[in-house]
């Protein structure tokens, strides 16, 4: 390897920290013993969504064993599935009947056996969804829990008398919207749902119930899979007392978020599983954690962290200020959406933690219509998204048809959508006063469904997804979008995603490097750099419509490894052009 003075200089500097960082889990140390996820690619499946085996129309284990070599030749390394257990299905699945079985839907646990084997064959671990603040309403334990106040499992779940009135405990709105509590005739009492009333939470409180819930996730462990995301985790402690919130809806409810995200002692939960589940397992576990706020990440990730990474929420809910209300768009700048990753990216850099870095997965928006300008070209804005979701520092999660290009959907009545919370936002908006037309609109933009149509496999009818009737219509751009001509193209958006992968494998710091932005306050371009001792890399990103300028002094001397243009000289980036630069 060529070494300048100044890489010299460099590597020495990186050197004196590195032993002296030794053991104190600094993003160096690290680095002489990076585990595998720190390494790869994760790819999200939407399972109802991704491949069908039998003609029913619902996505299934056995479709995914069919398309391996697609995830195989994209690098992935870990595949997160959305829950496939025994389910009613009221909330797609994150309404769990039983943690022990698959859904018929979706196959056996025979199915299961043989994914995480033959994925094991390819390089690829499979990454289980645990859906521990709630379960469905249909779960053994909160059928017993419901039948009386003084059974073995009456404790299981969140119960509170009703007001003197008789109305629910509190003014709590579900995350979904309506009451966040439900009326049990059978105990006199109300249980609390953080989502819908089919998903009744878990009492954390009781020890049992912890006990119950790490024996799911060690059964899960014992059958081979790679890590955990870990659902909804902000919420699993509530404050005690159940106290009213402010109101901020027009029915006087206040949202449950807002009362339990983050409350005061979760950690106690969270490491007690930590040092039940995750110690001495090789695997890496990942808390859907929206409420975190960047200043308390070391407490969540890292060596003292309870979980490797989490999902933080800042940059999807740039333009969201109220998340139940998808009429009030928020204006955004681009410097303050490359904070939000700065932030996370510096505070994790510095304390030895690590980032999932997404900008889709299967509750938002497709990326390409959620953050680029409305003129942005398709192929070329998803490509710059590319860029920035595989060299950030962290593990890219890419969402099943991110890396086609997907857009979202935007059909011409509520009805045509399939999602609960997409219905309830929409009715959200109506009791708010918007028009049927603003809150159609809204949907068109934050709609869950854009991210869950079925995947597109080739141009034959259902995109080769299934051969019967999709539980969900194919988005008709199916013909031009879709893995089959997409792999055929060699200027494809899927071709970019794997040349990435590729990328990513061949020069080290866009894996193990440090984090450092560039140029904060322009207003178009998102730069960083990733280094490590041998190399330095300049990621130059112009998420705008127009050409924007940048000092050429910053790429002299580099090397362009990689560009979603063709090269078109230095000090300059086309509208949507990406290109990475290096330094050794
Ligand atoms: C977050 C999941 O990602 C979402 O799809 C689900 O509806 C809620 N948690 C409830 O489990």
């Amino acid at each position: 390897m060529k070494m300048n003075r100044k890489s010299v200089l460099r590597a020495a500097a990186l050197g004196m920290s590195l032993s002296l960082a030794l053991g104190t889990g600094s993003g160096l140390a690290e680095q002489e013993t990076s585990p595998w996820w720190k390494k790869t690619v994760a790819y999200e499946i939407y399972v109802k969504s991704f491949k069908d085996s039998n003609g029913d129309g619902i996505g299934d284990l056995r479709g995914i064993l069919s398309e391996l070599d697609y995830l195989q030749e994209m690098n992935v390394g870990a595949v997160w599935l959305t829950p496939c257990y025994a389910s009613p299905q009221a909330d797609n699945g994150y309404d769990v009947a039983d943690y022990y079985a698959i859904d018929p839907v979706y196959g056996t646990m025979e199915d299961m056996e043989e994914l995480i084997g033959e994925a094991a064959k390819r390089g690829i671990r499979i990454v289980m969804d645990l859906v521990f603040n709630h379960t469905s309403r249909e779960n053994a334990w909160f059928l017993e829990s419901k039948a009386s106040r003084d059974g073995e499992k009456s404790d299981w779940y969140i119960w509170a008398d009703p007001r003197e009135d008789g109305s629910a405990p509190n003014n709590w709105r579900s995350i979904f919207g309506g009451s966040a509590w439900e009326y049990v005739e059978s105990r006199g009492q109300y249980y609390l749902h953080t989502f819908l009333p089919e998903q009744p939470d878990l009492n954390w409180e009781n020890p049992e119930v912890r006990a119950a819930l790490t024996d799911v996730a060690r059964f899960w462990l014992d059958k081979g899979v790679g890590g955990f995301r870990m659902d909804a985790v902000t919420y699993i402690k509530k404050p005690a007392g159940f106290p009213d919130g402010v109101p901020d809806a027009k029915d006087g409810t206040a949202g449950i978020h807002g009362m339990t995200a983050n409350t005061e002692g979760i950690l106690d939960f969270l490491r007690e599983f930590k040092a039940n589940v995750r110690e001495n397992a090789d695997i890496f576990t990942v808390g859907e954690a929206n409420g975190v706020p960047a200043e308390d990440l070391p407490l969540w990730v890292g060596p003292d962290g309870v979980f490797d990474m989490i999902f933080e929420f800042g940059h999807v809910l740039v333009d969201l200020p109220d998340e139940m209300n998808w009429c009030n768009v928020r204006p955004w700048t681009l410097p303050e959406w490359k904070a939000f990753f700065s932030k996370s990216q510096e505070t994790t850099g510095s304390t030895g933690g690590w980032v999932p870095v997404f900008l889709e997965n299967h509750d938002q928006p497709r990326s390409v219509s959620h953050f680029l300008p409305q003129d942005a070209d398709r192929v070329l804005g998803a490509k710059a998204l590319a860029v920035l979701l595989m060299t950030l520092r962290g593990t890219p999660f890419i969402m099943q048809g991110e890396e086609l290009g997907f857009v979202n959907v935007a059909w011409e009545s509520i009805d045509a959508y399939n999602d609960v919370s997409t219905k309830n936002h929409y009715a959200f908006a109506l009791g708010e006063g918007y028009s049927a037309e603003e809150a159609l609109k809204g949907v068109h933009r934050f709609a869950r469904d854009s991210a869950r149509t079925p995947m597109q496999w080739d141009d034959s009818p259902q995109a080769g997804f299934t051969s019967g009737t999709p539980w969900m219509p194919v988005y008709d751009d199916f013909k031009v979008y879709n893995a089959k001509s997409e792999a055929a193209d060699g200027n494809s958006v899927l071709n970019t995603y794997r040349a990435l992968a590729r990328l990513r494998q061949e020069h080290e710091e866009l894996t193990e490097g440090s984090y450092l932005e560039q140029m904060h306050d322009h207003g178009q371009i998102f730069a960083f750099e990733r280094e490590t001792q041998e190399a330095k890399a300049l990621v130059l990103i112009n998420l705008s419509t127009a050409p924007a300028a940048y000092d050429a002094s910053m790429t002299e001397g580099a090397e362009r490894i990689f560009g979603t243009l063709p090269e078109s000289g230095q000090g300059v980036l086309q509208p949507l052009e990406a290109v990475v630069y290096e330094f050794r």
